[in-house]
């Protein structure tokens, strides 16, 4: 067995599984997971709290000068077995998934100082390996030299569908249409904007879920990292 502790980026679609499937992953190997996404939520949210967002509106420049007051940090949760995310110091997990949230984090993600602040915290924390970490630019931006990359993907509407329940299991009054409309202008928003798009590092291996479950996923994962970690 080859104690080696690499890094495996995931990056994808938004809503087709990454985190479960790379929680997952990090809980088999032992490994940190780091869920970059909520990173940027958890700018998106302070930014919607403090006014820098007004009627879906991102003012760039003020949260651009928002960022020096936002410290993140993850802290173990024994009991979900994942992290949570605060915001200088305050759990703000359970308010990062909203819709709300959901609709402005493509516009907050695209400003290249927001990109720059949260790129470099991710580096750090993954800079002794043994970690997964998902988002949309893990494999080309914030590690090109991962030894595993995963390029993650899933039909639209199977990907809304899953949304649909876990926003309505919370409680959250949406439409599946309102959810689909967000899912595939996400997509649009993460692959052509003009710092760092969504888009499949040239060495990623391509997992399409649509139609697997994830006892499926995780079989394939096991053959994928046994090639590369050499279990
Ligand atoms: O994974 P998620 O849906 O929670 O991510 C929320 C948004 O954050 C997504 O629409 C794009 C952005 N994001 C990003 O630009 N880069 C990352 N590494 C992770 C997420």
């Amino acid at each position: 067995m080859n104690n080696k502790r690499i890094i495996i980026a995931i990056d994808g679609h938004s809503s087709c599984g990454k985190s479960t499937f790379a929680k997952a992953i990090a809980a088999r190997l032992g490994y940190i997971f780091i869920d970059t996404g909520a990173m940027y939520r958890a700018v998106t949210l302070y930014a919607l709290e403090h006014g820098a967002i007004v009627a879906g509106i991102v003012d760039e420049e003020r949260v651009e000068a928002m960022l020096a007051d936002i410290d993140i940090d993850f802290r173990f949760n024994s009991q979900r077995g994942a992290s949570d995310i605060y915001v200088n110091g305050d759990l703000v997990e359970g308010k990062i998934r909203t819709i709300e949230v959901s609709n402005c984090v493509s516009a907050v993600s695209s400003i290249a100082a927001v990109r720059h602040k949260l790129v470099a915290m991710q580096q750090q924390m993954g800079r002794r390996g043994g970690v997964v970490m998902d988002g949309r630019d893990i494999g080309t931006v914030v590690f090109p030299d991962a030894e595993l990359k995963i390029y993650m993907t899933a039909d639209a509407m199977v990907r809304a569908e899953r949304r649909f329940k876990e926003l309505t299991a919370k409680g959250d009054k949406v439409t599946l249409e309102e959810v689909y409309e967000n899912v595939v202008s996400r997509d649009k928003a993460d692959m052509s904007r003009a710092i760092s798009p969504l888009r499949k590092a040239d060495d990623a291996l391509v997992l399409d879920n649509s139609n697997m479950s994830v006892e499926e996923q995780m079989a394939w994962f096991d053959a994928q990292f046994e090639r590369v970690a050499g279990m």
